[in-house]
């Protein structure tokens, strides 16, 4: 084992200089014992699907508009909600001294019934659109201006188009048109800024001309180069980040986009097609409305550019306010006939009556189509009516193209699908937990249910998983470190499934991350809490649990190879037990109130006029508000807990007023938070509601004590709560009542690692994947049973740093992957697994056993 040790100090010596980097601060302290990660290379097992990684897509955080769709000008029909002084719509506004109104009277078509007027003035005078969150201006760069315009009353002159500066009202880029005529006529204008301009986002695009007279536009737009150049296109940074993903599915649309706020708003992809003067746009049912700009061909584009495949999302009679159609009804004839006109304009040929219209928007070839996806989420449809509406467009699906896989989102019974869609949004630590969750079920696996998103394990039938939606809820607007690792976890634990589950995307994917821009009464551009990747007018950045996916996307391998991974628990700590405390829910409504907290002598740690703060609580799994003194958690179905006070806090008693609205089970009251993944809880009307118990959470795994007493919560009523904390014992009352009481013994926990290897058969290569989420490095001994020689130097990338760091604009790669010769490998060598990170090893095998070649092939 000389080689192996000599390994061991090359490698250590080089983590520590990477997590010195990262500023962690005892890098490679070992854990007791080195853990042992055996790899059967002789036995390999699943064969990993192609299409594993993938991208879910949908108009959310200015995703498209303000986002991957290429165009500058935000609201370029005039017809966003909100308008600026004078009734000059939102985003505009007026440069001199002329006069600017919407006009109804005298649209460029149907599709674009509103128009911009300029009453002239004499000199110059123009409008100007400040663009999503500016306009971004790069020196030696070329940009494509095109509106509609007509001159009225004495107007026969040119308009210009000009790029300006806000600070200096400088013009960076400018050109103009022919003399305008007096009707509708669309017109181009080149600008290009300098090689001296200096790059910023704080600029507007202004349209102006003099004279007499008016001049009126109509869809203004402006696009600066896209990626590969194509008109109409993407932005080339977020494109060149989403390559790095190198997805092969396309999720569009995705999300509550498919399905609208209201019927009118639903994704009605029809209005999308055609030349962007063809598309009305709609209200999106995240807040904005959405220009359309980005519609069908230009997902086909996105999916062309990155050479994936669309999994087409198919409107499905049902919208987020409640309101669907049951099957059997004229409304599900039509919604079925335009699924099936979709699919024909994505993969028909060219001369087919809807492949003729793809055809026309520039691509003649049919796209490749293996996967459908009727409707999203619709276990929000308490109605019972996706069961009908999903077996009438899968029958008529089936039968017109018999080929297509069919994904369903929520449980039926009267059609069996290829997939069914399951969401997870999380903790890391239940994230990680749920690496498992897709193992072959053994004896004492729990019968197959579904709730909270989705179902809790494999399919029993032979249907198949798409994880659809899924992500770590920790770091706003983009997950930090330790989501990142949590990620990393369950992915492996997928791929590793990936015979059960051979597919599977994040989302929400992206995320604007402008800021709320109170004087002009603009607000944030981000609406979810967690998003992959961030960016403004002008910057990028991929957060770490971005790279951690780039990571193992860059190294699927063909086949997934049997791992033990065995590493010594932490020894149990003789220190006195200590934390904050805490509430939580699990997939129930429920409010807390008059939450106190005392200590032993008496003393307030926690009066409830502070725990009314919502400031003062810390969140994991999803966000809570305070409402009437109360504070509940903002969704209705999720597991999410609520921290506030003091870590250092020992002994003390708990008291607070809970009710349950609805759900599945009661309360949870926690204490001894250290952080989300260590705390004890007391669940009342825990376990379906029947049990009020102890569980204590360590590193993330979870395990009951003390003995469960029977317990049902009554919907609607108010329970006075207590809990007595007094070192490992609790003692807890409801109603003044002892219910539990508990002493929790200290014992080993496992550390939050996790482990799988797969085979890569054109290069011989073994693909060693690990996580180590917690604090302290895990030296492991690794075994890589049948094979001869493993060549002495492999290749480590590690994604590494302290937990919560994030990436941000101005450090865009500040927890990013590092590449390192790891030398003296060999069939058995040390490696040293550092704290809060996590690493790929590429073991490069000489020769190897028969099985794995004939598997891989
Ligand atoms: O990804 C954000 C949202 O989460 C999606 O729109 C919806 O499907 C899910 O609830």
């Amino acid at each position: 084992m000389q080689g192996a040790s000599r390994s061991r100090s090359t490698w250590a010596r080089w983590v520590a200089a990477v997590a010195a980097c990262a500023g962690l601060a005892a890098p490679v302290s070992r854990a007791e014992g080195p853990a042992t990660l055996d790899v059967d290379v002789s036995k390999p097992g699943v064969a990993i699907p192609a299409g594993f990684f993938g991208l879910m897509t949908e108009e959310i955080n200015h995703s498209y508009d303000g986002g991957l769709f290429a165009e500058l000008i935000q609201n370029r029909t005039f017809q966003d909600r909100g308008a600026r002084p004078g009734g000059v719509p939102i985003h505009w506004s007026v440069v001199g001294p002329g006069k600017v109104t919407t006009d109804e009277a005298n649209p460029v078509n149907a599709a674009l019934p509103v128009s911009l007027r300029l009453d002239l003035a004499g000199g110059e005078c123009g409008v100007a659109n400040d663009g999503y969150w500016g306009i971004p201006v790069r020196p030696d760069t070329t940009y494509t201006a095109t509106f509609y315009a007509k001159g009225g009353g004495e107007f026969a002159g040119p308009v210009r188009a000009s790029i300006r500066t806000d600070e200096g009202d400088v013009s960076v880029a400018k050109g103009e048109t022919q003399p305008v005529t007096t009707a509708w006529k669309k017109y181009t204008v080149t600008l290009r800024t300098a090689h001296d301009a200096a790059t910023t986002s704080k600029a507007r695009f202004v349209l102006s001309a003099s004279g007499p007279g008016r001049v009126s536009f109509s869809l203004v737009s402006l696009f600066p180069p896209t990626y590969h150049d194509t008109p109409n296109g993407l932005r080339p940074d977020l494109m060149k980040l989403l390559a790095e993903l190198r997805p092969k599915f396309i999720r569009l649309p995705g999300g509550n986009y498919l399905e609208g706020s209201r019927f009118s708003d639903r994704f009605n992809w029809k209005q999308m097609i055609g030349p962007a003067d063809q598309r009305p746009g709609h209200m999106g049912c995240w807040g904005y409305r959405s220009s359309d700009g980005l519609g069908l061909p230009e997902y086909l584009l996105w999916c062309k550019q990155l050479g994936a495949e669309p999994v087409l999302g198919l409107f499905a009679g049902y919208v987020l306010n409640g309101d669907h159609f049951k099957s059997g009804s004229p409304e599900m004839a039509l919604y079925t006939r335009e699924a099936l006109e979709e699919i024909q304009y994505v993969s028909g040929p060219a001369d087919s009556e809807w492949g003729k219209k793809r055809a026309a928007d520039g691509f003649p070839e049919p796209f490749p189509l293996h996967y459908v996806e009727i409707g999203n989420e619709d276990w929000f449809d308490r109605s019972s009516s996706y069961d009908g509406r999903f077996t009438q467009m899968a029958r008529a699906i089936r039968e017109r193209y018999p080929h297509l896989k069919i994904i369903a989102t929520a449980p039926v019974k009267s059609f069996k699908p290829d997939l069914y869609d399951d969401h997870f949004y999380r903790s890391a630590p239940q994230l990680m937990r749920m690496a498992t969750m897709y193992d072959p079920p053994t004896g004492a696996a729990p019968p197959l249910a579904f709730a909270g998103g989705g179902w809790n394990g494999r399919q029993r039938d032979g249907t198949l998983t798409f994880v659809g939606e899924w992500a770590t809820q920790e770091g706003r607007p983009t997950p930090n470190l330790n989501a990142a690792l949590a990620d990393a976890a369950f992915v492996m634990g997928l791929e590793k499934n990936s015979d059960a589950v051979p597919m599977q995307c994040y989302a929400p994917l992206l995320v604007n991350v402008s800021p709320a821009d109170p004087a002009k009464g603009y607000p944030r551009a981000t609406q979810w809490g967690t998003n992959l990747i961030g960016y403004d007018a002008l910057r990028s950045f991929g957060s770490p649990s971005y790279y951690a996916q780039v990571m193992l996307a860059q190294n699927k391998g063909d086949v997934v190879l049997p791992t033990r991974f065995e590493v010594p628990t932490a020894p149990p700590t003789e220190e006195k037990p200590r934390g904050r405390i805490g509430v939580g829910s699990w997939h129930t409504q429920v409010e807390y109130t008059g939450i106190s907290v005392t200590a032993p002598d008496g003393g307030k740690l926690l009066t409830a006029n502070q725990a009314r703060d919502v400031k003062s609580w810390q969140f994991s799994g999803g966000d809570w508000n305070v409402r009437d003194d109360a504070i509940a958690p903002a969704a209705r179905d999720a597991e999410t807990w609520a921290f506030t006070g003091d870590p250092n806090w020992s002994d003390y008693t708990i008291r607070l007023r809970a009710r349950k609205i609805r759900g599945r089970e009661g309360f949870i009251v926690i204490w001894h938070a250290a952080d989300s993944d260590n705390y004890h809880w007391w669940k009342i009307g825990g376990w379906q509601n029947t049990l009020a118990r102890c569980e204590a959470t360590n590193g993330g795994g979870r395990g009951p004590y003390g003995t469960g007493t029977p317990f049902t919560v009554e919907t609607g009523r108010w329970y006075d709560l207590r809990l007595e904390v007094t070192g490992h014992r609790l003692r807890g009352f409801v109603d003044g009542k002892l219910v539990t009481e508990a002493t929790y013994e200290p014992r080993a926990t496992p550390r939050p690692v996790f482990a799988t290897a797969t085979y890569s058969k054109d290069d011989r290569t073994v693909i060693l994947k690990v996580v180590n989420a917690g604090k302290t490095a895990v030296e492991t001994a690794i075994n890589l049973r049948g094979v001869d020689r493993v060549e002495p130097n492999g290749n480590g990338i590690v994604l590494i740093g302290e937990p919560r760091a994030v990436n941000t604009l101005y450090e865009p790669r500040k927890v990013a992957p590092k590449q390192e010769t790891v030398t003296e490998t060999s069939a058995s060598f040390h490696h040293i697994f550092p704290p809060h990170s996590l690493t790929i090893l590429r073991l490069k095998t000489s020769a190897h056993a028969q099985q794995a070649r004939g598997a891989a092939k």
